[in-house]
């Protein structure tokens, strides 16, 4: 799909160099209709708009969803290619699908043919042969969902891909602030201030967060020490700020972000087998300094503004970059987050496979 700020909202086959962009004008959910979902950065306001109202119409995840949602995928079935692990997006889209009445073949890394050299796109193209209506798609490598769209005919979603996004994440985040500051179903985000605290430079959370949240109208400024918190990061439409005292009390959400060792790859980071090894990384200078300049401690959270509220998109090490009391307080949206993601999930499977 070549160009990366249009991939997200290009039609299939469409080429998509020149695609333009929708902005704030009204846009009707069936903009989607067979269109892939990589990445929120390039996507206008207006079909941003148009898949956060199908998500916010969209019963919580307990409650038993109205038609012509609950049979919208019936007969069909979305296939989840994980590559790598999760819990919250694979299990979420996998539900989601079942309530849209699909069908979901789950394919992981360690029970597929990728094992034995099949490339990542030979495996995508062999799954669609098998009549899928859509391929959900995480991966190691940024690009990757991409790489499977241009070579599929189904429509393609970027469940998380190495640093680059996470699309359907940055949705649902948008939709947890949206709800809690009463933006919805307008979702102008006009006026609120979102802090990105922690690895922001190792983060698809954050890339795809910055790109949605500015593009609704919401300042975001991210948080961190100097080597995981650059000023190159501006490029992205965001603040940069290294102090987190200095903003803690002045926003409106705080997203907090897991140190990802695993992606930091220097030496510092290995253990003795070479594998990367939580809690070293010459990214930061301990663990201890991070956590006191850093952490998201119950005395932060109580030093935030009174309708903000606490974020963080998992998975969380309880004790390093939030503390369990901040996690499980009254601000904290975290489980919203995560019921979210099912509305988020099935919106997007439903438009774009309408
Ligand atoms: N937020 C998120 O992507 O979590 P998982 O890695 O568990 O899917």
């Amino acid at each position: 799909m070549g160009n990366a700020g249009t991939a997200a909202v290009a039609p299939r086959g469409s080429g998509v160099a020149g695609a333009p962009r929708v902005d704030a004008q009204p846009v009707a959910a069936t903009y989607w209709k067979g269109r892939d979902l990589l990445e929120l950065r390039g996507c206008g306001a207006g079909p941003l708009r148009a898949m956060l109202r199908a998500a916010a119409e969209l019963p919580s995840p307990d409650e038993c969803a109205p038609e012509p949602w609950r049979s919208r995928l019936a007969g069909r079935t979305v296939a989840t290619l994980f590559f790598e692990d999760s819990t919250r997006t694979k299990t979420s889209f996998s539900i989601a699908a079942r309530r849209l009445g699909a069908d979901v073949a789950d394919l992981t890394a360690g029970a597929s043919s990728v094992n034995k050299g099949e490339t990542l796109v030979d495996t995508a193209l062999n799954v669609a042969a098998m009549g899928v209506a859509a391929i959900v798609v995480r991966a190691r490598q940024s690009g990757a969902a991409e790489l499977v769209a241009r070579a599929v005919s189904c429509p393609v979603i970027n469940a998380g891909d190495g640093r680059h996004e996470h699309p359907t994440q940055g949705l649902l985040d948008i939709l947890t602030i949206a709800e809690a500051h009463g933006r919805v179903p307008g979702f102008d985000l006009s006026g609120l201030r979102v802090a990105i605290v922690g690895d922001v430079v190792s983060s698809r959370v954050a890339r795809s967060g910055i790109a949605g949240l500015t593009t609704l109208g919401a300042d975001v400024v991210c948080v961190g020490p100097p080597g995981l918190v650059h000023g190159g990061l501006r490029t992205l439409g965001c603040e940069i700020e290294h102090s987190l005292d200095a903003v803690i009390g002045a926003v409106d959400a705080v997203i907090v972000l897991r140190i990802q060792f695993e992606r930091h790859g220097d030496a510092a980071a290995k253990g003795d087998g070479g594998k990367p090894e939580q809690g070293k990384s010459t990214a930061i200078a301990s663990i201890r300094e991070y956590r006191e300049l850093y952490g998201m401690t119950t005395e932060r959270a109580e030093r935030m503004r009174p309708q903000a509220v606490l974020m963080h998109p998992g998975p969380m090490n309880r004790g390093l970059e939030i503390d369990g009391p901040a996690a499980d307080g009254a601000r904290s949206v975290i489980l919203k987050q995560v019921a979210n993601g099912v509305r988020v999930r099935m919106a997007a499977l439903g438009l774009l496979t309408a």
